[in-house]
């Protein structure tokens, strides 16, 4: 791992991860977790302030990034959610069959190598009747933004850990088995377009 990966970047993405649109975005979701949550690439822990810690018995923070696990340090200590780190990526998650309640996926399923194994991984967790939320940004619907996402997304992935600008996130989700419920999008304000679509909702085991 580089010297920017390792030391550098998570500063850049929680700085990233915390701007005003994208805390707007958590709080349509994450407030809907329940019971056993599995969040996966938790990062700096951004999600912690909006979750319902009545209903939420614990979440397990997969996130295969000491830097990002260090960040995330000050979120933890202030947060009364019962956090157990997994330090493995998406692809190995090491939960038994059937075993989350919700699964929690922001804002990672864009930097996610081997996807396709980790959402099949995210369904082989969920408990029949468990939700998968989610709030990602992908790929625009306009002809022009799309043009623009896949030329940067080469550069743009090298900068910012392997995120991809212009993934059809509710396609990867309904392909992986799991049947969308809710969806909304849009383009986040102040946010460059090429970065800035948003989809958010639920889905479950289809
Ligand atoms: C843009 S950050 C988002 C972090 C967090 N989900 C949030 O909403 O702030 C993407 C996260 O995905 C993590 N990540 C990278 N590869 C991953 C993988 N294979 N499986 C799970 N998470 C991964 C990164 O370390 C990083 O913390």
């Amino acid at each position: 791992m580089s010297t920017y990966d390792r030391y550098i970047l998570p500063h850049v993405i929680n700085l990233a991860c915390g701007s005003k649109p994208i805390r707007y975005q958590r709080k349509k979701v994450v407030p809907n977790a329940v019971g056993r949550v599995l969040e996966v690439g938790m990062g700096s822990g951004l999600n912690l302030p909006y979750y319902d810690t009545d209903k939420v018995d614990m979440v397990w923070g997969l996130e295969p990034s000491e830097g990002m696990r260090e960040k995330a340090q000050p979120n933890l200590k202030k947060s009364n959610v019962n956090v157990e780190w997994l330090d493995l990526p998406g692809e190995e998650i090491p939960l038994d069959n059937n075993s989350a309640d919700t699964i929690v996926l922001t804002f990672t399923l864009c930097t996610i190598p081997d996807w396709q194994k980790a959402m099949e991984q995210m369904h082989r967790v969920l408990k029949p009747g468990g939700k998968l939320l989610f709030a990602e940004h992908g790929k625009a619907p306009d002809k022009n933004i799309q043009r623009w996402q896949d030329k940067i997304d080469p550069y743009w992935s090298k900068i910012a850990g392997g995120c991809h600008v212009n993934r059809p996130i509710a396609e990867m989700i309904s392909e992986s088995g799991f049947k969308i419920r809710q969806l909304e999008s849009r383009y986040l304000p102040s946010t460059p377009k090429v970065a800035g679509f948003n989809y958010w909702g639920y889905a479950d085991l289809a």
